[in-house]
């Protein structure tokens, strides 16, 4: 494993907690400019044992290499996040695609992307678009009749985005719950605030909420789910799959858990990370609402500022050289998503906000042949969401009453609360 050269102090961009203050955007600048492939050590964090220290990939150029040469730097190796797995769940955790590599990775990538077509996506559009005036009249009603705030996060957003994939998939109604518990933990479990997130184990470390034993009851329920869209076929993904004679049943299982996992904390984090923007630019907010901005690029450029994942990790699978510093074989190679979204070398003014932004080459979805399977069906909820948020707020009504709270996470940039003013008009 190599280790530090450089002489310059770098930044450290790994602690969790500094993200609950905001996305480090001074640092992240820093080490662009200064040390674009940066060593990072990875101290012990809010109970999490050490590590042996990453690369981070900051510059927009070196992220979409990452991501793309997936021959140099790998998922499957040590999968995608930035903690090591434990050794012994690495072989389970590489059965999802997102931990595998070409060709491998294609076999899965091509028969899901069967049951993901944008005309089944599209037909939820209806259902979406009701479920946000719902949410959005319920909270501004309930606000009314309170204190006149209400929290877009616990009373629209959190939902939306949850009940929105249960439809995709065809989760009964009774089970929705479920879902939101299992992404709470594996996703929150950085953050010492989330609901129900078990810290510690019996043998008082915490628990990996990635580890089979902790996914057991996610996958039993997954194989419940199959069995029944078998019985009682409808057009969702679950029965797609299901019905799918090429997918063995623990492929079906972890693809589930992987749909759960990607398709809600993302668009939970998306959403109200693209409606704090909008109230801090009411002027931007205006001309979106008057249709002087389309909502394509409003989308695109709102998901630019506020990328829902952070990071994803690769292996390097041999010795190379990124911006000039060596890798060895091994070493950990992180790409930090916010930060390639930021670079001045590919986004003028980049910390400007620019509805109308053209082109607008992002990475909030990644690169290379993990990009989004759900771009699509993300890309028409915050569409939705917004046309129907410029229903309800009138220009200038989009207010914060309060300061966001953010997550606790390197992972995902989440937002845990967003209070707004409801004016009336
Ligand atoms: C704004 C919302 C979303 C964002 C920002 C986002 C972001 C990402 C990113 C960055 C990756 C690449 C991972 C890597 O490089 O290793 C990815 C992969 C993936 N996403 Fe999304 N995602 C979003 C929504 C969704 C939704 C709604 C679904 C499903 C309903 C979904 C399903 C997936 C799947 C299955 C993969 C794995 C693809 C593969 O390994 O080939 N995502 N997503």
């Amino acid at each position: 494993m190599s280790g530090p050269t450089s002489p310059v102090p770098v930044p450290d961009v790994f602690d969790p907690r500094q993200y609950a203050r905001g996305v480090p955007h001074d640092r992240y600048r820093l080490l662009r400019d200064q040390h674009p492939v940066a060593w990072q050590e990875e101290p012990e964090v809010l109970g999490w044992p050490a590590g042996p220290g990453f690369w981070a990939v900051t510059r927009h150029e070196d992220a979409v290499r990452v991501l793309k040469d997936s021959s140099t730097y790998s998922s499957y190796l040590g999968a995608t996040q930035i903690r090591d797995p434990d050794p012994a769940d690495l072989p389970f955790i590489r059965r999802m695609m997102l931990n595998q590599d070409p060709p491998h990775h294609r076999r899965l990538r091509v028969l899901v992307s069967r049951a993901f077509t944008p005309k089944r996506v599209d037909r939820f559009e209806t259902v979406v678009r009701e479920r946000a005036r719902s949410l959005l009249t319920r909270a501004v009603t309930e606000a009314r009749a309170g204190d006149g705030t209400c929290d877009l996060v616990t009373q629209v957003t959190d939902d939306y985005a949850l009940l929105n994939l249960t439809d995709l998939l065809g989760v009964p109604d009774t089970d929705r719950g479920l879902l939101l518990h299992w992404t709470q933990r594996v996703i929150g479990y950085q953050d010492p605030d989330e609901a129900g997130v078990p810290t510690l184990g019996p043998d008082g470390k915490p628990v990996n909420p990635r580890s089979p034993a902790a996914l057991r009851d996610m996958f039993d329920y997954a194989h419940a789910l199959a069995v029944h869209k078998r019985r009682n076929p409808a057009d969702d993904v679950m029965t797609a799959l299901a019905t799918d004679p090429e997918l063995t049943a623990p492929e079906l299982e972890m693809f589930f858990f992987l749909l759960v996992v990607a398709g809600n904390d993302t668009v939970r984090s998306a959403a109200p990370g693209g409606l704090h923007l909008l109230a801090e630019h009411p002027e931007a907010y205006a001309r979106l609402r008057n249709g002087e901005v389309g909502l394509a690029t409003a989308v695109d450029e709102l998901l630019r500022r506020h990328p829902p994942v952070l990071t994803f990790r690769r292996t390097a699978a041999q010795d190379t050289a990124l911006a000039g510093t060596r890798i060895r074989t091994g070493d950990k190679v992180v790409v930090f998503h916010a930060s390639a979204n930021h670079d001045e070398r590919v986004f003028p003014s980049p910390l400007t906000l620019d509805l109308t932004r053209s082109p607008n080459p992002h990475i909030s979805f990644g690169d290379g042949p993990h990009v989004c399977l759900g771009a699509h069906f993300a890309r028409l909820q915050l569409r939705v969401l917004y046309e129907e948020v410029c229903g309800v707020f009138p220009a200038g009504g989009l207010s914060l009453a309060a300061p966001p709270r953010r997550l606790v996470s390197n992972f995902i940039n989440g937002v845990k609360s967003l209070r707004v003013g409801v004016v009336d008009v």
